[in-house]
Parts: C-alpha cells; sequence; structure tokens
C-alpha cells in the first residue's frame, strides 16, 4: 500500500470532501498501476493545493520537473486558464507516453507538452520559454539545488516554486542517511530555499514535505 493511501480517519474524511480523485484521475492511477508505471505520484491533497495555486496566483504558464504518468500534471493543466501552458520534464519516455495518452482522454493535451530526457539537458532549452509563472520540482532529490538554480533563472516576481518530499518518507533526519546523495541534495536544497534573500519560502508538512516559495 502506498503511504499516501495510510490515511488516518481524519485525512480521510477531508480527503473524502475536498480532494477525492474524479473518474478520470482514478482512471489514471488505475492504468498507471497495470502498466508499470512506478506508484510515486503526489496525492489527491498536495494535487488540489496545485490546483488552487494555480488559480489563486492566475498562473498561465508552468514548469513541471518529473512527469511520471501525468497526475500531478493533470491537476495543474486543469486550472489552467485558456491559453495556458504546462511544460513537463521527464527522464522516461514510458512515463511520458502514457501521460500523453492520459492527458489525450482528458482533453488536456493541447495544454501540456512533456519533453523527454534528463532534466539537466532539457533545462537549457526551456530558457525561450520564461518566465515561468509556476515551477514544480519532483524529480531527483539529488538534483534538486541545480533545478532551484534554473527556477530561480527563469522566474518573475510572484513566481512561485514548489519540491516535493522535504522529509523524504524520514530520510532528510535519518543519522544513517545523511551520506545518501539525495539526503545531500534536499539538505541543500531546504537551505538555499530557506535563506535565499529574493524568495519567501515555508513547506507544507503533510505527507512528505511540500516546500514552496514565492520570489521576490
Ligand atoms: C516522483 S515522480 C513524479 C511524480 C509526478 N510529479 C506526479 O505527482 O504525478 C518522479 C519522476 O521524475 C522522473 N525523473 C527522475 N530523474 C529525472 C531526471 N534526471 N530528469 C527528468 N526526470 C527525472 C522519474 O522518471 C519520475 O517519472
Amino acid at each position: 500500500m502506498s503511504k499516501l493511501t495510510e490515511t488516518n480517519p481524519y485525512q480521510q474524511f477531508l480527503r473524502d470532501l475536498f480532494h477525492s480523485d474524479d473518474d478520470d484521475l482514478a482512471r489514471l492511477q488505475t492504468e498507471a498501476e497495470s502498466e508499470g508505471i512506478p506508484n510515486m505520484s503526489i496525492g489527491p491533497e498536495q494535487g488540489k493545493f496545485l490546483q488552487v495555486l494555480v488559480q489563486l496566483t492566475g498562473a498561465k504558464k508552468v514548469l513541471e520537473i518529473g512527469v511520471l504518468g501525468g497526475y500531478s500534471g493533470s491537476w495543474i493543466a486543469r486550472a489552467l486558464p485558456e491559453g495556458g501552458r504546462l511544460i513537463g520534464l521527464e527522464l522516461e519516455q514510458k512515463h511520458a507516453d502514457f501521460a500523453r495518452r492520459q492527458w489525450e482522454r482528458m482533453g488536456l493535451a493541447d495544454k501540456i507538452e512533456v519533453r523527454v530526457g534528463p532534466a539537466l539537458e532539457s533545462l537549457p532549452d526551456v530558457a525561450e520559454e520564461a518566465p515561468f509563472d509556476m515551477v514544480f520540482i519532483d524529480a531527483d532529490k539529488g538534483n534538486y539545488p541545480a533545478y532551484l538554480e534554473y527556477a530561480l533563472q527563469y522566474s518573475r516576481p510572484g513566481t512561485v516554486i514548489l519540491g516535493d518530499n522535504v522529509e523524504m518518507w524520514g530520510s532528510l533526519v535519518d543519522p544513517e542517511k545523511q551520506d545518501w546523495d539525495w539526503v545531500q541534495g534536499m539538505r541543500t536544497f531546504a537551505s538555499v530555499l530557506s535563506s535565499h534573500e529574493r524568495l519567501t519560502s515555508t513547506v507544507v508538512p503533510y505527507p512528505d514535505g511540500l516546500a514552496m516559495a514565492v520570489v521576490k
């Protein structure tokens, strides 16, 4: 069972009321499982949170690093206004193909473009699309500090930058895991995000630490 499906009664109450997947999102997750797409998407609470943020900020152009099967991208794209665009960067061709099929089925494909390859190789070419109104980082944790540098470079005052999995399901503060590349990457990311002179930042702790910052 995924950690995101282990809800206590209060969390389940909130999920049922505010955040439950509709049929399209539930089908995406079921098909992802049957097609061997890893079970590591955000949960519906975060999806809804991203949707609210897009609407709150009036974001029109969003960058996502780490697309997987397109679950978070679906929440984001649904909230974009007419003419809005999401550019997703994804390492695995299989994930990108699956996500594209889902977005076509959901009528979202014309709002989303996925670029396949290591994000650090795709990011320089994304410059021509900048500035972004929102950047969501949800890929390999060791590269989060580099992704944050790009996010800052591709931002304007008011851009919202998010990074998922700050807690790394406990690894961030596990004394046994401090020499892991991913833990060091996340520690650097958190340290820069929390103290950067251009950012006002915080972390939404549930379920695994969703860091967020707004560019001054
Ligand atoms: C946690 S999943 C993303 C989940 C997705 N945001 C969602 O909630 O639906 C991480 C994704 O990042 C991709 N990834 C890992 N390393 C990457 C890299 N160097 N460049 C681009 N994508 C990468 C993985 O293939 C995986 O699909």
